[in-house]
């Protein structure tokens, strides 16, 4: 075999083990989200992950290759942070642990369209454009996927501010009485 296309096949085992883990995390990231957009999001992306693993199983098919994953040290990395963050969100405000759900999803689908990206690259320059066009659409999916966490975060983030600032205000309002002395049931 030569050497690129050892890399390549390397690339997606590495993909594949990472993609595994993902359809393993999704649903406690389903299940972690609040907005009810955020939690579409996850689920959609769920779905889709799942066939990203049959796509990549037919590109080792493509490539005469056995579909064997990987130890993917990087996603099982980020999968833990994921774990993290769930446990985290719980002391946390509702927008404020979208938000950091919403970051770690990020760091993943980056981590993703950066190893697609490779292995596309490299589908091509070994001639398999069939097993690239396949590497192209999950590429696509990624992307998406990201552009779509990036365009969810903005409202949270609004809401999250606002809610910040009513605190802000409550907190003030309820300082103000406080220079007035206040009932209190005497001790006997
Ligand atoms: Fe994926």
């Amino acid at each position: 075999m030569s050497q690129v296309k050892e890399l390549l096949v390397e690339e997606l085992q590495d993909l594949l083990h990472a993609e595994n883990q993902l359809v393993a995390a999704l649903p406690k990231m389903v299940e972690a989200a609040h907005h009810p957009k955020l939690k579409e999001i996850f689920q959609k992306h769920h779905i889709q992950t799942q066939n990203q693993v049959a796509r990549l199983n037919q590109v080792f098919e493509l490539l005469g290759e056995e579909a064997e994953p990987k130890a993917c040290r990087a996603m099982a990395g980020l999968v833990e942070e994921a774990q993290e963050t769930i446990e985290e969100g719980d002391s946390k405000d509702e927008n404020a642990a979208d938000l950091a759900l919403v970051a770690i999803a990020q760091k993943v689908e980056h981590y993703e369209i950066s190893g697609y990206g490779t292995a596309r690259a490299l589908a091509l320059q070994l001639n398999e454009r069939d097993a690239a066009r396949l590497l192209s659409s999950t590429l696509g999916e990624e992307e998406a996927s990201d552009y779509l966490l990036t365009e969810i975060s903005k409202p949270i983030l609004q809401e999250a501010l606002a809610g910040e600032f009513d605190s802000r205000k409550t907190a003030s309002s309820e300082r103000a009485p406080s220079a007035k002395p206040r009932t209190r049931t005497k001790a006997s």
